[in-house]
Order: structure tokens, then C-alpha cells, then sequence
């Protein structure tokens, strides 16, 4: 083997999102030598494109306490989230947005100049009770302010930056520690080992397992296809969120904002259609519930447009003022997309693939925690995940609008405390088997060898149509097995493409065909552990299971890459102080 350059670290972050900038910042703060690397830029990792919020239970609009964010929390996942994890979560939110605000970010502001909230969906007070508004805003922008903050207080506590080097494999040992990962640079196509003490993957999620989606085009599931070709499994898969406003045709985000502030869907006969399926919340009920709605109507004849295939979203009665203050990108995203200006004309929408609520399992600490044997979890040595490729679980079955950037502050820092004490009582660098590095470098030289073959643009675009046809908002068994005959049969497939001899953007070749091996691990996981649910909950809504079934299945799916196996573990219904939200019928 070739001479590969070596760094050493206390701490590897893999992804620059708001998960690993804010894990990064935690340690860099207190003094460990962290590299971040990151595939793009870090301040063009997907946080930036988060719109309406981040949720904490301030009160600054309406009364509000972290108990009733937690009982919402618990019953948008349709009860599948691990109780401890919530409760961690909803009660550190008021803190940390505080913090966040003195990092820098611009939130907007209420008249006494406390932090502006917006109502959003899922979202009551008194358990249940009238809508609550509790999500800290940024206009629509939130994403965005909160990744430049956290990225320029990065910089000021010297955390060390690899932008635009792709992570090719986690480096392990024998006993199953993790030592780092094995990297490429993709401007020279050098690869570079980087040895740690301790690793934390934040690469983010896998929406772009679907033709129409939100996500960006890196969010190709990296992270999570990293921890299964290192064996351990992946957890609730079947559960993808499609978020309920996607411009129609192209999948943009309209943010949840737009109804938090007023906005509502209505079908081809001018029907606040919504008020059917959620008398209460209406178009704030919880995304599943939305989404199933807007394939309702359409299915049921009452779709807007000339090929009645989608709702539209009505803005224009909250008058110019509230949506140039409020909604400024909203607007802009409909004018250039969708070519209507919401301040005159509703916007075309349909739900989009949004968010993986599934990922690699990990305790309310950040640490990769896998059961034993089928016993009791255990943490694998030096590995962390935090962030949309984790699972830890908050989400369970179905995410509330807003958690999402909470999720990644709140476990980001949780995740880098925690890496700290570990490098206390890890204090020397394990040695690093040369056969793990030799391992990861297949995985590149398999892209050495070039000619005819099959193209990996094709096969990247079967795949997100084939998740799309075949493991969509509703589902069946036989549509689902189709889909595990059509990826897997695609994956086969992969096995004959070769990048093109005369390609003059080599590297990028070379790292959309690692995307793609990605985003095929990761399909397989999703449409594997969706045929095994024989339920509906949440994300997962089964037309042959039309109901939710606690006795069999309030329960965790675990996919195993080897084998394609499935095996399943208890939620933690036990909360941290409170008494636990027995599973009862969900309705908004
Ligand atoms: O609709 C939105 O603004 C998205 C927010 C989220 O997914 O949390």
C-alpha cells in the first residue's frame, strides 16, 4: 500500500451541521484538539436550510412549560420515542436557545423584545390542550443563523476544519474501538488517515433516497452507511417523514411556519379541508397526519390543477406586512419555484421527503449504544452519533416540526460533555491495525477501474424513483416487496458501473459513486425494515395495518446490514423524573 499521510486528534467530528459544529464547539471550548471534517463547506451543511424554528418551551407567547413540549413530543412519535431521551431534551431547550442567542444568532423579536414565537404543528398546552406557540424563530431563516453562529464560534475556539474531504470508512479495531476514519481530500483525491480518541459521526440524514425532497443533494446518508458496514445495526428505519408542503412538481420546502403563522390548505372546491381530519389542530396537527390528508383529497378526486395532483396553500389573507417580515423566504422560494406570489396567489404544494427519524442508536449521551447478544446495550467504544443520522430516540415514529434543531444543540453538546470525560479515561491512542486501513482503501479502489459499464447517475435516479413508487406516505406489503426486489436488484446493478475513463471531474465522480454504495445501504435498510412493520404508527402508515398495534410493536427495529437481518429492542418508556405517557390513541 501507498504511503497515506497521517493526523492525530483528541476528537474527530464528522459533518459541519449544526450537530457537529455544536458537539465540536463543547469540546474545542474546553481545550481538546478537534478536527471537523465536512464534505462541503461547513457553512452549506443542511442546517442552513432549516426554515420555521427551534422549538423550547419559553412561554414568551403563550404560557408554556418543558412538560407539555415533552407530552407533545411523545405523542407526535406516535409513542415509539424513548422517554428519557425527551425529557432530557425538552427540559435543557429553554437553556440552550438562551445560549444560542448569545452566540450570535438574530432571532426576531416581539414588541418587549423578548424572542419571537410561532405556533407549529403537535404543538398544545396542558397536554393537549390549546395551541401552543413555541417555536424560537429566525424569521425563516433559523437554520441558517444558527449554523453561521455556531460555525463562527468554532472558529474562534480553534476548532481545526477539513472542508471538503469526504470520510470513506470508519477505522475500528479487533475489540471494536473506534479509532478514527480514513478520509479523501476531493480537490487533490489524496486520502488521509485522521486518528482520534474519540469519534462523532453528524453527517446528517438520507432524504435523498427520494426523487422529491427537501434535502440537499450531500444529504446521501454517509454517516449511517459508515456504522453499517462497521456492523452495527440501524434503528426505526421505516419511519421517513414527508413533510406536507413541498412545492408541487419540485419537493422545496414551504416551512410549517407559513400555517404556524396563519397559512391553510384547501382542495379544488376551496375546502379548509384539514378541518376533517384534525377538527382540533386543523393544519397544525402533526405532519403524518397532514400528508395522509393531502394524498386523501387527491386520491378522493378533490386535487387543484389541471391534473388535479395537489392542495394549495393558502398566505394571502395574512396580508403583505406579516409575510415580508415573518415569511421573507417563503416568499422569495414561491416567486422563483413556483412562479406565484403568495402575497396575491395560494402556492401549489405536496408533501416531500423530509427527514429520517430512524439512524444509528445511541443513548441520551451521543454514544453509539448497540444491545449485546440481544441483552442489554452497550456502548461502542470511542464512537458517538448525534443529529439526523442518530437515533436516540426523541423522534420515534414521527418528528414535530422544530425538534430537529433542538435535537442536534441539545445532543451535540450532550454528545461532546460526554467525549470529554471519555478522553480522560482514555488517555493514549490505541494502535491503529494497518488491515483497517487497508480495508477502507477498497472501498476506493474499486472506483480505479474505469470503462463501460453501468451509470451511476441512472442507477441514482432508479433508486430515488423506485423509494418513491414503491416506499412512499402509504404502504403495503406487496408494494413494499417490490421495492426490496427493485433496490436490491439496483444494488446488483451498482456492482457493473464504472466511471467514464475521459471524466475531467474525477474526484466528483469518484464521490457521488461512494454517495450512491451510501444511499443504496441505507435504502435497503428503510425498505427491509418497512416490510417487517406489520402496523401503522406514525411515518408508517400500512393500508394492510391500518392500526397501531402496542402489543407487538412498540418497539425498535434494528437492521443489520449482514444478512439483512432485523432484530428488535424495547423503548424506554421510563422517563428521567416524570411519570411516563402511557401509549393512547393519538388524535389532533
Ligand atoms: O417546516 C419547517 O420549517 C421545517 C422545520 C423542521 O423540519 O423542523
Amino acid at each position: 500500500m501507498n504511503h497515506i499521510a497521517r493526523r492525530r486528534f483528541d476528537c474527530l467530528v464528522i459533518g459541519a451541521g449544526g450537530a457537529g459544529l455544536r458537539a465540536a464547539l463543547q469540546l474545542a471550548a474546553a481545550e481538546a484538539h478537534v478536527a471537523v471534517v465536512s464534505k462541503v463547506f461547513p457553512t452549506r451543511s443542511h442546517t442552513v436550510a432549516a426554515q420555521g424554528g427551534i422549538n423550547a418551551a419559553l412561554g414568551n407567547v403563550q404560557p408554556d412549560n418543558w412538560h407539555w413540549h415533552m407530552y407533545d413530543t411523545v405523542k407526535g412519535g406516535d409513542y415509539l420515542a424513548d422517554q428519557d431521551a425527551v425529557e432530557y431534551m425538552c427540559r435543557a431547550a429553554a437553556k440552550l436557545v438562551i445560549e444560542l442567542e448569545h452566540y450570535g444568532v438574530p432571532f426576531t423579536r416581539l414588541p418587549n423584545g423578548r424572542i419571537y414565537q410561532r405556533p407549529f404543528g403537535g404543538q398544545s398546552q396542558n397536554f393537549g390542550g390549546a395551541q401552543a406557540a413555541r417555536t424560537c424563530a429566525a424569521a425563516d431563516r433559523t437554520g441558517h443563523a444558527m449554523l453561521h453562529a455556531l460555525y463562527q464560534q468554532n472558529l474562534k475556539a480553534r476548532t481545526h476544519f477539513f472542508d471538503e474531504f469526504f470520510v470513506i470508512d470508519l477505522l475500528t479495531d479487533a475489540e471494536g474501538y473506534c479509532l478514527g476514519a480514513l478520509v479523501l481530500e476531493i480537490e487533490t483525491g489524496e486520502p488521509l488517515v485522521i486518528e482520534a480518541r474519540t469519534t462523532l459521526i453528524a453527517t446528517g440524514g438520507a432524504g435523498q433516497l427520494y426523487r422529491t425532497t427537501t434535502n440537499a443533494l450531500i444529504n446521501t446518508g454517509d454517516g449511517m452507511a459508515m456504522a453499517l458496514r462497521a456492523g452495527l445495526p440501524l434503528q426505526d428505519m421505516e419511519f421517513m417523514q414527508f413533510h406536507p408542503t413541498g412545492i408541487a412538481g419540485l419537493g422545496v420546502l414551504i416551512s410549517e411556519g407559513a400555517r404556524g403563522e396563519g397559512g391553510y390548505l384547501v382542495n379544488s372546491r376551496g375546502e379548509r379541508f384539514m378541518e376533517r381530519y384534525a377538527p382540533h389542530a386543523k393544519d397544525l396537527a402533526s405532519r403524518d397526519v397532514v400528508s395522509r390528508a393531502i394524498y386523501t383529497e387527491i386520491k378522493e378526486g378533490r386535487g387543484c390543477g389541471p391534473k388535479q395532483d395537489h392542495m394549495l396553500l393558502k398566505l394571502d389573507h395574512l396580508g403583505a406586512d406579516t409575510i415580508t417580515k415573518r415569511l421573507p423566504g417563503i416568499r422569495e422560494l414561491a416567486r422563483r419555484f413556483a412562479h406565484v406570489d403568495p402575497i396575491e396567489q395560494p402556492i401549489p404544494v405536496l408533501p416531500t421527503a423530509h427527514y429520517t427519524m430512524g439512524g444509528i442508536p445511541t443513548n441520551r449521551f451521543g454514544q453509539v449504544a448497540v444491545p449485546v447478544h440481544t441483552g442489554p446495550e452497550e456502548p461502542v467504544p470511542g464512537l458517538y452519533a448525534v443529529g439526523e443520522c442518530a437515533c436516540v430516540s426523541i423522534h420515534g415514529a414521527n418528528r414535530l416540526g422544530g425538534n430537529s434543531l433542538l435535537d442536534i444543540i441539545v445532543f451535540g453538546r450532550a454528545a461532546g460533555n460526554h467525549m470529554f470525560e471519555y478522553l480522560s479515561e482514555n488517555r493514549f491512542y490505541r494502535p491503529m491495525p494497518e488491515t483497517a486501513i487497508e480495508r477502507a482503501m477498497t472501498r476506493l479502489a474499486r472506483w480505479d477501474k474505469k470503462g463501460e459499464g453501468e451509470s451511476v447517475d441512472c442507477l441514482r435516479d432508479a433508486l430515488r424513483k423506485t423509494m418513491e413508487d414503491y416506499c412512499g406516505v402509504f404502504r403495503t406489503r406487496e408494494v413494499l416487496e417490490e421495492g426490496v426486489r427493485q433496490v436490491e436488484a439496483l444494488v446488483r446493478r451498482l456492482a457493473d458501473a464504472r466511471l467514464k475513463d475521459h471524466s475531467k471531474i474525477f474526484n466528483t465522480a469518484r464521490i457521488e459513486a461512494l454517495e450512491l454504495e451510501n444511499l443504496m445501504d441505507v435504502a435497503l435498510a428503510t425498505v427491509h425494515s418497512a416490510v417487517a412493520r406489520e402496523e401503522s404508527r406514525g411515518a408508517h402508515s400500512r393500508l394492510d395495518y391500518p392500526k397501531r398495534d402496542d402489543v407487538k410493536w412498540l418497539r425498535h427495529s434494528l437492521y443489520f446490514r449482514e444478512g439483512r437481518k432485523l432484530d428488535y429492542k424495547p423503548v424506554r418508556m421510563k422517563p428521567m423524573s416524570v411519570e411516563s405517557f402511557p401509549p393512547v390513541e393519538r388524535v389532533y
